[in-house]
């Protein structure tokens, strides 16, 4: 097979969701249509557990598993399908965000009883900012649910994307009876308790009077309103408008029960984008270019203490990866070359000597990779896309064993390149300030600090809002600023200016005061 052919066949994608919306079991069900494992149960272990949220063992544990389960890999029916797997815990939000940025598209789970909610609102705007392609299975179907009308609406405004419904469901909670696929016109039925695996049965109108035979007169005739409804209120569902993610196709089905998984798993091939152009500071590159490049969107580090061993997860945005072949290490200007790349095929690891645009490979590091990394055949490019966001709780960090102060100064810095938190330094009193999203990641920082690098630290408060990148054309006013706000202002890892505001309040009167300067939460806006 050929670049092009190799480029069609894949789908790779992440599975987000509100925790305990149902990502795990989709994940898992999907996993077993594709041969990657043979049990339920086995990608389980792959969560936090919400009671342990404090219990270090099992986050090291966890991290453990997070690396097998990272990036699932597995061929179905001539499709090369990666899932790339995002921490459902919010404290690691922004790790998922970071592995949206090597996806070519989404499938958003959401549970039919609670509809929206926060986490997912928040990932669809990293989808939306990126324009990634997204699908919706609404899940739990087996329980009662809200209205379905009242629930595509409540997509459609909280997500902010039209919804185009591609099955429709018969009966609610213990009455739900099936559902009618209106993408490949077939009725499935749902057994409770059963994982259902049949085919579904053919009926290319809703007006056949068989259904009845199936489903009883009395919902057959409520599925045929509904339907007129959904045919009257919703557009032909237009495959263009979800590929330029406009629009999201809805499924409805039970993951627990395998209820609808297969329907979805088949409209996404379907339908999902194969890898997509990827855009560079310099250029646009797509994928079907003779050169091999991509880029590294996350890091797992040191998962064995007494081995420095890091992992860099590189995503493959064109041309074709081969082992031991020297490419451009962009950032470091350095030719490197790799002997044991590793790919992720169903939950194991296994070397390979070549990969293909949208596939993931693991690449054995001892230091040099950064997250946001970009490799290449010797073009100078960087891939955009992998901003900082602003951090959501800040603390100062000090030294808690004065004789370990390198220890520290080290294991700060490569906690930081694989992406746990964010450092800054203030321009003010030169003290370290981490800012992370979750409260968990300053415990997880001092227990690694402690356990892998033989350092001490503790923590100080630090009163501040939100951290804003800045733009301006006007250097004069810019300066101004920054002398004014000398004691807010800080550095980041790349040593950009950044204004740590300590309210609200404070950055609005900065808007106002200064309105040549533009603040931004991301560290990316052009
Ligand atoms: P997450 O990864 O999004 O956090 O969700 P996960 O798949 O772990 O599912 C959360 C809970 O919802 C699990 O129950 C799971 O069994 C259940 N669930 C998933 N899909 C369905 C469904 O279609 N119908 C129903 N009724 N339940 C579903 P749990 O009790 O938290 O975990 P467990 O004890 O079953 O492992």
């Amino acid at each position: 097979m050929g670049l092009k052919e190799e480029i069609a066949r894949r789908r790779t994608f992440g599975i987000i969701s509100h925790p305990d919306a149902g990502k795990t079991t989709l994940t898992e069900k999907l996993l077993l249509f594709g041969g990657a494992i043979h049990e339920a149960g086995a990608v389980k272990s792959n969560k936090i557990k919400k009671t342990a949220t404090s219990d270090f063992m099992e986050i090291e544990k966890q991290r453990g598993i997070s690396v097998a389960t990272s990036v699932m890999g597995f061929e179905y029916r001539n499709y090369k399908v990666n899932i790339l797997d995002t921490p459902g815990h919010q404290d690691f939000a922004e790790d998922t965000f970071r592995t949206l940025t090597a996806v070519d598209s989404v499938i958003i789970v959401i549970d039919a009883a609670k509809g929206v909610e926060a986490q997912t609102k928040k990932l669809m705007e990293v989808c939306r900012m990126r324009n990634t392609p997204v699908m919706v299975f609404i899940n739990k179907m087996d329980r009662p649910s809200k209205d379905y009308f009242d629930l595509l609406d409540e997509i459609e405004e909280q997500l902010q994307i039209k919804v185009r419904p591609l099955s429709w469901p018969i009966g609610n909670g213990p009455d739900f009876k099936g559902v009618y696929n209106l993408y490949e016109k077939n009725l499935y039925l749902f057994t409770p308790g059963k994982q259902v695996l049949e085919e579904g049965l053919s009926f290319s109108d809703v007006n056949s009077p068989e259904i009845e035979e199936y489903i009883g007169k009395e919902s057959a005739d409520t599925l045929r309103e509904e339907i007129d409804l959904v045919e009257g209120v919703y557009n032909e569902f237009n495959t263009e408008e979800y590929l330029n993610a406009t629009l999201a196709p809805v499924f409805f089905g039970s993951a627990l029960n395998n209820f609808g998984v297969r329907e979805l798993l088949h409209c996404f091939l379907d339908i999902a984008p194969s890898p997509r152009p990827s855009k560079t500071d310099v250029r646009m590159v797509l994928p079907d270019e003779d050169k091999f490049s991509g880029f590294v969107f996350k890091i797992h580090a040191n998962m064995d203490p007494n081995h420095r061993n890091r992992i860099a997860f590189l995503r493959v945005c064109s041309g074709k990866f081969e082992r031991n072949k020297n490419y451009l290490h962009v950032r470091l200007g350095k030719q490197m070359k790799f002997s044991s790349p590793t790919a992720f095929m169903a939950q194991k690891k296994s070397i390979v000597d070549e990969a293909w645009p949208g596939d993931i490979i693991g690449i054995p590091d001892s230091g040099n990779f950064k997250i946001g990394d970009s490799l290449t055949e010797g073009e100078k490019l960087n891939f955009k896309g992998l901003p900082s966001f602003s951090p959501e709780l800040f603390r100062y960090i000090e030294n808690a064993d004065p004789m370990k102060s390198k220890q520290l100064a080290k294991g700060v810095d490569q906690l930081m390149d694989e992406g746990v938190a964010q450092l800054f330094i203030s321009q003010y009193n030169g003290r370290k300030i981490i800012g992370t999203v979750g409260a968990l990641q300053f415990e997880v920082i001092q227990y690694r600090l402690e356990h892998e690098y033989n350092a001490k630290c503790r923590y100080e408060p630090i009163n501040l809002y939100k951290a804003c990148w800045m733009k301006s054309n006007d250097k004069a006013q810019l300066d101004d600023f920054k002398r004014r706000k000398a004691q807010y202002m800080a550095k980041d890892k790349y040593g950009r200016d950044v204004f740590l505001a300590d309210s609200a309040y404070m950055l609005q009167m900065a808007q106002e005061n200064f309105p040549g300067i533009e603040f931004h939460f991301t560290s990316e806006f052009d």
